[in-house]
């Protein structure tokens, strides 16, 4: 999606019993009881906040690997050094050594920022805690109540410490103030620079937040002072284009010979990973778009022809990058512009 053709829709309230819910709704008193367990200092937030943040923290045999990550070897690096390292060593990363507390990845859409994300948990292991939180999860039903959700969401976060707390999507709730904003949203990003301080003066809480985001340029002055360590998922170059390419087609029947991949990635300067997915889905149907829907119903599996490079012609003359040279530049002048450590 072009970051600016299309504005992200802010989150939208969530119903009752959406998928965070379903732990939410269950009776107070058990998680009542387990905060009793923790102690008075910990018993802040009720049972319905625990429950809908428990459900974002991330299971890691379902995750992302660091293998499947195409490209993005300097991405990679960065991370272990200011995410997992840190956070696995916290005795060798002391002094000057010592990471940021927050970490903003950014990048244009369709770029691998929450697949990145999902890697870092795996990356981190079992004895990290990750907090998957989106936008939509922050502003839950109850908007009134983010700021609340925020406090626990950071509670949870020290108390199950090494914790990793990826926010995705950003831009949309810590986005720049202004006069008309709701106040809701207002004190929701008050709180979370209060608890965001509260982190980061604490040395010796490992807890680190992630932001990912496709808007920079809107994020509040505040907030993006606080993400010291700034991460720029650039598109993929020709070599992992070409990569890309060749891992999506290889789940069809092709005759496409390497040269030719090569050829196609060479075609696709400016395509995000997500462009290059869809330009793949596209040239897959052009081998069963000679049959009428009567004959594919029945067509099995392999019987149709290879997916050929005319097939991947078609296919760019219909699927354009998503990133216009205008939003290109934007994002390298953001970049150098706002780049530090
Ligand atoms: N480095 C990568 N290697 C392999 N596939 C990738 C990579 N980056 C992105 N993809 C593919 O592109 C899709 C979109 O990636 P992702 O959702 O992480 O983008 P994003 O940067 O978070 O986009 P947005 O800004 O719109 O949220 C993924 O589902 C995946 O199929
Ligand atoms: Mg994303």
């Amino acid at each position: 999606m072009h970051p600016e053709a299309e504005p992200r829709p802010r989150a939208a309230p969530r119903p009752a019993g959406h998928k965070g819910g379903a732990k939410a709704d269950q009776p107070e008193e058990k998680s009542a009881g387990k905060e009793k367990d923790k102690g008075a200092g910990q018993c802040k937030y009720s049972g319905e906040l625990r429950g809908t943040i428990e459900q974002s923290i991330l299971q890691k045999a379902s995750m992302v690997k660091w293998e499947d990550l195409i490209g993005l070897e300097d991405v990679k690096k960065k991370m272990m050094e200011t995410i997992v390292l840190p956070i696995k060593n916290p005795e060798l990363f002391t002094g000057l050594l010592t990471p940021s507390k927050g970490i903003l990845l950014f990048g244009p859409p369709g770029n691998g920022k929450t697949m990145v994300a999902k890697a870092i948990a795996s990356q981190c292991g079992e004895e990290v805690t990750f907090f998957n939180m989106s936008a939509g999860t922050l502003t839950s039903r109850y908007y009134g109540d983010s700021e609340k959700l925020i406090q626990a969401l950071f509670a949870m976060a020290a108390e199950k410490q090494p914790s990793a707390i990826f926010i995705d999507e950003i831009d949309s709730i810590l986005g720049a103030r202004s006069s008309e904003e709701h106040e809701a949203s207002r004190r929701l990003k008050t709180e979370f620079l209060v608890q965001f301080d509260g982190v980061g003066t604490r040395q010796e809480d490992r807890v680190v937040v992630v932001g990912a985001t496709n808007r920079p340029f809107d994020l509040d002055e505040a907030v993006l002072r606080r993400f010291t360590a700034r991460i720029y998922l650039p598109l993929p170059d020709l070599e992992a284009r070409s990569k890309m390419i060749k891992g999506q087609i290889k789940t069809v029947k092709n005759n496409l010979s390497e040269a030719e991949v090569v050829e196609v990635a060479k075609k696709t300067e400016r395509y995000s990973f997500a462009d290059l997915r869809a330009v793949c889905q596209e040239a897959a149907m052009g081998p069963i778009r000679m049959y009428d829907y009567e004959q594919l119903a029945k067509l099995k599996k392999g019987e149709a022809p290879p997916m050929m490079a005319k097939h991947f012609e078609e296919a760019l003359g219909k699927v354009k990058a998503s990133v216009t040279k205008k939003n290109l530049a934007d994002f390298e002048k953001w970049n150098s512009d706002n780049m530090k450590r």
